[in-house]
């Protein structure tokens, strides 16, 4: 007969291995672990109560991989965004939950437009196309753009875009491009109704955890000094992007909230707000063009 063993303590089991390894969320990683090795959801795990011994085998292998600190996604392969999954792995940023805040609010923004026209919407720094994917699946109505300068980031942008267009979502058009070039996506200006941007960030002195420093893509990362190269260089070309009356969120790092809307305020903003994230530090901070 084959030997069975019960998951509930090798979870608890493996959630100890996790936080002696300095993981900062070792049971919900060891839960999402187990759940991504028996291809279930981690709040069915209780329909599970025995496994069997190979299956706890590859279980404590990919357990040790976490515990040497390899991001949980690139183990399970993908992050969410919004209601989407995208595939993610080696040489692409991976998604994080507080970028779900800035996502919410662009939908919140997009609700409150007229139906006069077709939504436009500009994802700069699209990373694995999070942001850019996950407004075409909630909003199919609307036209989204996205730019992405690494090429390993934008293959798997490429991979995710296809995804979703075989699930039916709206397709998006991605550009291989930098979004510190001034004549960025020309034919768009002052069409846009909404910029998003996660761009690099983190000030180049900052201390990372391992699963940053060692696995996401130090391009996706580091904004210079300050952290605001990235975010300096974009402000003038989101100002032309947009119509009168549009809007932009942009993450940045918990430090540089001021920065970012001293930026847009000299650039001519209007309307600035400071959102925090779930940590309840400065994460993302939002303005408008006036209207016409
Ligand atoms: C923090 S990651 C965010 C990715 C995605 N927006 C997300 O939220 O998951 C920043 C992304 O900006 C890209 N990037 C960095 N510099 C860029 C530039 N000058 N032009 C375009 N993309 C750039 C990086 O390759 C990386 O994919």
């Amino acid at each position: 007969m084959t030997e069975r063993l019960r998951l509930r303590p090798l979870i608890v089991e493996a959630a100890a291995r996790l936080a002696e390894a300095g993981v900062g969320s070792p049971l919900p990683d060891a839960e999402n672990l187990a759940a991504h090795v028996l291809g279930t959801e981690r709040m069915r795990l209780a329909l599970i109560p025995m496994v069997e011994l190979e299956v706890a085998d590859r279980y404590r292998a990919l357990i040790e991989q976490r515990a040497a600190r390899i991001p949980l996604q690139h183990l399970t392969g993908t992050a969410a965004m919004g209601e989407i999954d995208l595939a993610v792995g080696p040489g692409v940023f991976v998604p994080r939950p507080e970028t779900e805040l800035l996502f919410a609010w662009a939908l919140g923004y997009l609700g409150t437009l007229t139906h006069d026209h077709t939504p436009i919407v500009v994802d700069l720094c699209t990373g694995s196309g999070a942001l850019a994917l996950a407004i075409a699946h909630a909003r199919p109505d609307a036209e989204v753009h996205a730019v992405e300068l690494d090429p390993d980031a934008l293959s798997w942008a490429r991979r995710n875009a296809g995804t979703r267009i075989a699930e039916g979502d709206t397709p998006i058009t991605l550009y291989a491009d930098d979004v510190t070039d001034p004549a960025l996506l020309t034919p768009l200006t002052g069409r846009v109704d909404l910029v998003v941007a996660n761009p690099p960030y983190i000030p180049d002195a900052a201390i990372l955890d391992p699963e940053v420093a060692d696995h996401d893509p130090h391009r996706a990362l580091f904004g210079g000094q300050d952290g605001l190269d990235i975010i300096r260089a974009m402000v003038p070309t989101i100002a032309r992007l947009l119509r009168p009356g549009g809007a932009t969120a942009i993450e940045h790092d918990d430090t540089n909230g001021g920065g970012v809307a001293a930026l847009l305020a000299a650039a001519g903003f209007t309307g600035i707000v400071e959102h925090t994230d779930l940590a309840d530090k400065p994460r993302f901070v939002v303005a408008g063009t006036d209207h016409p």
